[in-house]
């Protein structure tokens, strides 16, 4: 028998698994790698458009959708639409959280992996981080184990189930993970390249600004805030009916951008401080660049380099692994409510076959490479299946689903808990749902086709 379901206990807990779950690899890996890419300032303030515009309503929607159904994200959309096909985003769903999960980890083992060596201190002793980098990556084995052993953590954290399991761990991880960012940002600071480095952020060059900086900015946003993939969806259906979606929403927002360019602040001083090294390493940047960059800026002080470096990469895995635990839980409600089978077992029988598929994942950097699909290896694949194109199509649906098909008075009354809590702006929301998202999403795709 299934166990019976749970709710979050509290509301830090609420906003805690929630932030959890949107930062991530995505804020610090990602972002600083597109802000690099795209220019700085410029992008930084387009994504903030982004966020507010785009990134706010879709999460407000996910959140009613999860709460009005106390159910994984397949039956929360059968319920509200009996024998309608829009119970494919759910499935849709649930399948991507169990894809983007098994490259996820393979990439949360390498920060693994980083940490350890960092401790070890064998990190800071390489001449050149790109051939480092590479030779890992390309290992058969080293980078699985450490791929399984990241597993391993956020299975033991889902097998102990909502309250001990996510909101317990969420309590503490989040609050750590934020106490290091302050530490690395006031650290970062004292660099000698600060003040280059906050100039590349903080003055925009909207020279570069192009229709696919744009688009960049609303992918980078979706993937960033965990949207159109059913985790938001199912951690809101552990909400209580007295959470405050609208609010949390803006808080969840605030957190996750809030240590976006935070994580900006951290690397860029220190990626400046060092001559010859660009900002725009593409996702090299915290494997290959960074390492280089504590090596050299810490030369003469190599104990300050193990700190900084070992506390960066304890941070990139705290990041990841709240996330990680989003994307199994998404997958692990399903299996549990739908085959009618304990936690335990659930969670293991996803934890096996996620990490089978990352094997093929990992392999793919190394024996596999010449393996290629249209071009792209096995891991190339994956991620631009789930984040270019399962992503956005999920945003759309959401969007759809939430502003034309689902009645306005039920929107409204989950919104505002039964209108015991004031929504001045839902005219606004409705606006945005309806006609600027859709749109929005529907350019992105066009631009990717064509581009
Ligand atoms: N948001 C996470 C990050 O920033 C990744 C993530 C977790 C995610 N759950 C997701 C991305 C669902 C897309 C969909 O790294």
């Amino acid at each position: 028998m299934a166990e019976k379901r749970k709710n979050f206990t509290s509301k830090l807990g609420v906003v805690l698994a929630a932030a959890g779950s949107a930062v991530g690899l995505g804020n610090v890996w990602r972002f600083p790698t597109e802000v690099g890419n795209n220019g700085g300032a410029a992008f930084i303030l387009i994504y903030l458009l982004c966020v507010l515009g785009v990134g706010v309503p879709v999460m407000m929607s996910e959140f009613l959708i999860g709460r009005h159904t106390h159910a994984n994200t397949i039956t929360a959309f059968s319920k509200l639409a009996p024998g309608k096909w829009w119970r494919i985003e759910g499935v849709a769903g649930v399948f991507v959280a169990f894809l983007i999960l098994s490259y996820y980890t393979i990439i949360s083992g390498w920060t693994l992996y980083y940490l350890v060596q960092s401790l070890k201190g064998s990190l800071l002793v390489s001449q050149d981080y790109s051939a480092y980098f590479s030779s890992f990556v390309s290992n058969s084995y080293i980078p699985l184990l450490y791929a399984v052993v990241f597993m391993l953590m956020t299975h033991l954290v889902i097998a102990r189930g909502v309250q001990s399991g996510i909101e317990r761990f969420s309590k503490i991880m989040m609050p750590l993970l934020l106490l290091i960012i302050g530490v690395l940002v006031v650290c970062s600071f004292g660099m000698p390249g600060a003040g280059t480095g906050l100039r590349f952020l903080l003055k925009p060059d909207f020279s570069k600004v192009t229709a696919s900086v744009v688009l960049s900015a609303m992918g980078q946003a979706f993937f960033s805030l965990s949207l159109a993939m059913g985790c938001l969806c199912t951690y809101a259906s552990y909400f209580t009916p007295d959470t405050k979606l609208v609010k949390t929403a803006f808080s969840v927002c605030s957190i996750d951008t809030f240590v976006a360019i935070l994580s900006g602040f951290i690397i860029f001083p220190a990626v400046f401080s060092v001559p010859n090294v660009n900002p725009d390493e593409g996702p090299g940047l915290v494997f290959v660049t960074l390492p280089h960059v504590f090596n050299t800026a810490f030369h003469s002080l190599p104990l300050l380099g193990y700190l900084f470096s070992g506390l960066f990469y304890l941070l990139l895995l705290l990041a990841a692994l709240t996330s990680a635990m989003s994307l199994h839980e998404s997958v692990t409600a399903y299996v549990i409510e739908s085959f009618n089978i304990r936690r335990q077992k659930a969670s293991a029988l996803v934890s096996f076959c996620c990490m089978a598929l990352g094997v093929l994942c990992s392999l793919s950097f190394g024996v596999l490479s010449d393996f290629t699909v249209c071009g792209l290896t096995i891991f190339g694949l994956f991620d631009f299946c789930a984040s270019k194109i399962i992503m956005p199509a999920g945003g759309l649906i959401i969007c759809l689903f939430t502003g034309w098909y689902l009645d306005r008075k039920l929107v409204y009354n989950e919104l505002t808990n039964g209108e015991t809590v004031p929504f001045r702006m839902f005219r606004v929301y409705v606006f945005l749902i309806r006609y600027v998202v859709p749109i929005a999403i529907i350019l992105i795709f066009i631009n990717e086709l064509l581009g």
